[in-house]
């Protein structure tokens, strides 16, 4: 199994990076392959891509991972009540049937729960679109879900549900 992370964070230290990496670990340490790619170092070459064809190496090796992926992992802190728009611009980057059937597992942190059925909601409209399976729960970390930026037990827990979950999905 191949797992794809791709954060939406555009800066550093990142929440929504630390859910990431917690979910590299944790599939490397069940054997399987993990990659994390944030829009922190694909910026601000991801910005500038208007054609697949003519972005920069970055920009195509993260385009080509996310085609190369069993499960794909996509997180983003809320902006505005959504996922942020750089997340979006590299998704309007990928063919609309490229994705079709993929396991999709979207997460978001934020600091109003209020938002987590927008974010989710527009989550899922992108992977509906592009017809990608979402099975899992929607996870939505807020500040108290984490310890000094340290996943809490209960985020920990939900991340591996979801991972488990992945993996039988994907690897009988
Ligand atoms: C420009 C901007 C807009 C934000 N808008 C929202 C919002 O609409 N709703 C919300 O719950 N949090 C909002 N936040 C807070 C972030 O989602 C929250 O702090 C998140 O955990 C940051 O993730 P990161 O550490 O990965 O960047 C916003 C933060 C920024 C910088």
């Amino acid at each position: 199994m191949k797992v794809v992370v791709i954060t939406g964070n555009l800066s550093r230290p990142s929440k929504t990076r630390a859910v990431a990496d917690f979910m590299v670990d944790r599939v490397r340490a069940s054997g399987n392959e993990a990659s994390c790619w944030d829009l922190v170092d694909l910026h601000p070459h991801l910005g500038a891509t208007v054609l697949p064809s003519s972005a920069a190496e970055i920009v195509k090796a993260a385009l080509n991972d996310i085609l190369a992926s069993d499960v794909l992992v996509v997180g983003s802190p809320v902006y505005k009540a959504s996922y942020t728009g750089l997340l979006k611009h590299l998704f309007d980057l990928v063919d609309m049937k490229a994705l079709k059937g993929r396991y999709v597992i979207p997460f978001a942190t934020g600091k109003a729960s209020s938002h987590k059925p927008l974010v989710e909601a527009s989550m899922e409209a992108l992977f509906d679109f592009f017809e990608a399976q979402i099975h899992s729960r929607f996870i939505f970390a807020l500040d108290e879900d984490f310890q000094n930026d340290a996943l809490s037990e209960n985020l920990r827990a939900l991340v591996d549900r979801e991972l488990d979950a992945a993996r039988r999905a994907v690897s009988p």
